[in-house]
């Protein structure tokens, strides 16, 4: 098989190979995300489904394939042009929110944009705003340790969002919370992600929630595994 780059895809990544020692994480993944697409990556625990979240987003280097990020290869750049990458074009929610528990929550979702070299005024102008959308008015000067943990999520995702990312990576955003404040979570996600026109991976081992969107990649021993009929 040569699969073709799509160049109609926002982020695509192929033949990507991500070895531990003689373990595979990753054993030659194609994929492609368009602009805006919400995609649900699901699979058995140590499947690869973080290690190619962690791949496609440059955290981790792939040890064979490519990565093209709007029609750029991105997967050779330094660690120094990833890191960029990472601050100013992907947003990241993780299981926990791994908010900064010193910091309220307008200083957390205006990190960042801050670390972007955004002024402070204008930081936190739109950490409220986005705070506001995802509906924790009042709640900007709590701090992490003083918001429930469906608020803390959303206090993440707000962070995710601000500086306008064009992919959002969440591995597992509610595997922390109950179901019921899991699903409103994700909800706020998806719409926030929708507003701000970006694509959305979600690692999640939430079968329903899986279902409710578009798309849904199976991995399987570091391989998709689409064609696998699901009953
Ligand atoms: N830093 C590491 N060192 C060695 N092996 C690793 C490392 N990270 C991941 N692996 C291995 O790579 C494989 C894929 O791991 P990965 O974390 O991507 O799985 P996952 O699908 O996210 O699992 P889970 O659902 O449990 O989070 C596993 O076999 C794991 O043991
Ligand atoms: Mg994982």
């Amino acid at each position: 098989m040569n699969p073709q780059w799509n160049n109609r895809a926002l982020l695509s990544g192929r033949g990507l190979v991500k070895r531990y020692g003689t373990q595979y994480a990753l054993a030659g993944v194609d994929i492609d995300i368009q602009p805006g697409e919400a995609v649900a990556i699901v699979g058995p625990s140590g499947s690869g489904k973080t290690s190619l979240l962690h791949v496609l987003a440059g955290i981790l280097r792939a040890d064979e394939g490519e990565i093209h990020l709007a029609g750029q290869r991105i997967d050779q750049f330094s660690e120094k042009k990833r890191s960029e990458l990472r601050r100013t074009e992907f947003g990241f929610v993780f299981q926990q929110g791994m908010l900064v528990a010193e910091l309220t929550a307008e200083e957390n979702v205006a990190l960042p944009m801050l670390l972007g070299g955004a002024g402070r005024k204008q930081a936190l102008a739109a950490a409220r705003e986005w705070l506001t959308r995802l509906g924790l008015h009042g709640k900007e000067g709590n701090r992490p340790g003083e918001l429930s943990g469906g608020q803390a999520q959303r206090v993440a995702i707000a962070r995710a969002l601000t500086h306008r990312p064009k992919v959002i990576f969440a591995d597992e955003p509610t595997g922390a919370l109950d179901t019921r404040t899991g699903k409103e979570t994700m909800d706020a996600l998806l719409v926030a992600a929708a507003d701000a026109g970006a694509s959305v991976l979600i690692v999640t081992h939430d079968r329903e929630l899986a279902d409710s969107l578009p798309r849904t990649i199976v991995i399987r021993d570091g391989k998709i595994a689409t064609k696998v009929a699901v009953p």
